[in-house]
């Protein structure tokens, strides 16, 4: 038996204006998103904004659906809205920003396991790092430097 390890290094900023301008940028485009988001049922609302090696930021919200399982997670509707419009753009990063009605969110905002899943793919088939930032509606800002940060041992094509 032999014991391996997984390190992972990430940077938290107490506060969004702490971060370069160009993810100050990026995540207010998320906090926009996040106000449209349609959340009725957990009144969770997350943002998420896409930036593309184009220049073009592609923004997504939970859209949220009676038949619960029907709804989709923020992360999902922008990074596949980015694969629809701009195919073979490459991805530079990914804002998600979360609220509640219920409570305040002050922890940053961590995607769930099939919105990480998903956008590993784009970062798997693009061979670059897909930067990711995550904040709450207050508090600290986190940002890791690849999908495969969050995602470790993933599974991708090379296992079919
Ligand atoms: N949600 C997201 O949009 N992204 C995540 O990564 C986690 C959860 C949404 C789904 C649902 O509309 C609400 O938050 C509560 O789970």
């Amino acid at each position: 038996m032999k014991k391996h390890q997984i390190v992972i290094d990430y940077n938290v900023y107490a506060t969004l204006s702490d971060m370069e301008s160009e993810d100050i940028t990026l995540m207010e485009q998320a906090v926009g998103a996040r106000s449209n988001a349609y959340a009725p049922y957990s009144n969770f609302q997350v943002g998420a904004a896409v930036l593309l090696e184009n220049g073009e930021v592609i923004i997504g919200n939970n859209q949220e659906n009676a038949s619960y399982p029907s709804g989709l997670c923020a992360e999902r509707v922008a990074i596949f809205h980015a694969g629809a419009k701009f195919p073979g753009i490459t991805i530079k990063a990914i804002a998600i920003t979360a609220t509640s009605k219920n409570f305040v969110v002050d922890e940053p905002a961590a995607p769930c396991g099939n919105c990480r899943q998903a956008m590993i793919e784009y970062e798997q088939k693009q061979k670059t790092p897909v930067k990711i930032l995550m904040m709450g509606e207050k508090g600290n800002v986190i940002k890791f430097n690849s999908l495969s940060d969050i995602l470790p041992l993933a599974f991708d094509n090379s296992f079919l």
